[in-house]
């Protein structure tokens, strides 16, 4: 019998769990849940039997690979896949995959919810200031990015964009004015939204030079990972533009300086919680153990990754 596990240091949500053990049952898989462990060495133990596996940003390392001795599949329920040793899992026949688009409206929402949070002053009370009509930047236009676009539209934003990887007649068709170049993005609008993965050509690219270029109160907003955050950079940034404000469902490492000298221009979620909905957890766990069967009964590699 095909065991599955479900290791999640951030569990699914109760409803999203019950999806997903039904999905299994069905098929006759066996499936147990590894949720809240406490450090790798517990992943690492618990993996010994596992025939796939489902995770979120857990850290599928070389060493748990290794003590997965059965392991065919690695399903990361979500789209950044930078927590999966790719090499690791290759080296030892291990497919690895996400599930694009079915946690995107989650992050979305938080993305466009951390602006109003800021141009409200974290709701303390104050006069804040409105998202209609100011000017927004999509950087990256994938799954996320387009709904952030939608969204932002109702919202009476000026939407622009920057990928160089999607069509300009894509971004075109969803009503979004498109730049050519990064600088050309940051200098030009209120919010920008950062959609970028985390990869050895995004790391820190996030940095002064590109920071500099944004305009008197304008404001980065990162959902995508912290490490495209070059965070000196982000520093110097704060200090010679007194009203540049940054919101991030991703503590950067030196959030404690950051909160202390900007308090009110900067805002980190205690916990990353693009994802942390219902409806992200069941679409994502569903789209997981389906992937996971639909490979082991048939050889189906739709969304492999390595
Ligand atoms: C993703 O890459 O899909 C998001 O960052 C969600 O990550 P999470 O599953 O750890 O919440």
């Amino acid at each position: 019998m095909t065991k599955v596990l479900v290791a999640t240091v951030k569990p699914f949500a109760p409803a999203a769990v019950e999806e997903i053990k039904k999905v299994f049952a069905k098929a006759d898989y066996t499936c147990s849940f590894f949720e809240k462990y406490n450090n790798q060495d517990e992943l690492v133990s618990a993996v010994s039997d596992a025939d796939a596996m489902i995770v979120r940003s857990d850290k599928i390392t070389p060493e748990v690979i290794q003590a997965a001795g059965n392991l065919k599949i690695v399903v990361r329920a979500g789209a950044g896949f930078d927590n999966v040793n790719l090499e690791a899992a290759t080296a030892n026949n291990v497919v690895v995959m996400n599930t694009p688009g079915q946690n995107s409206n989650a992050v979305a929402e938080l993305a466009i919810g951390m602006m109003v949070y800021q141009a409200r002053n974290h709701f303390n009370g104050s006069s804040g200031t409105e998202l209609k009509g100011k000017k927004l930047g999509i950087h990256a236009f994938g799954n996320v990015g387009k709904l952030v676009a939608r969204i932002a539209t109702g919202f009476g934003m000026d939407v622009f964009a920057f990928d160089p990887f999607i069509q300009r007649s894509e971004m075109e068709a969803e009503g979004v004015r498109v730049f050519e170049s990064t600088e050309e993005l940051y200098a030009h609008c209120d919010y920008v939204s950062l959609h970028i993965p985390a990869n050895k050509h995004t790391l820190q690219s996030i940095n002064y030079k590109l920071l500099s270029k944004m305009k008197a109160g304008a404001c980065l907003v990162n959902t995508a990972r912290k490490e495209v955050i070059h965070e000196e950079g982000l520093v110097k940034v704060f200090e010679e533009n007194p009203s540049f404000k940054y919101v991030s469902d991703i503590a950067p490492d030196n959030k404690g300086l950051l909160t202390k000298r900007f308090a009110d221009r900067c805002f980190f979620t205690p916990k990353k919680m693009g994802a942390q909905t219902a409806e992200a957890n069941i679409n994502a766990g569903i789209a997981a153990a389906q992937q996971i069967i639909a490979f082991i009964e048939s050889g189906d590699t739709t969304f492999k990754v390595n």
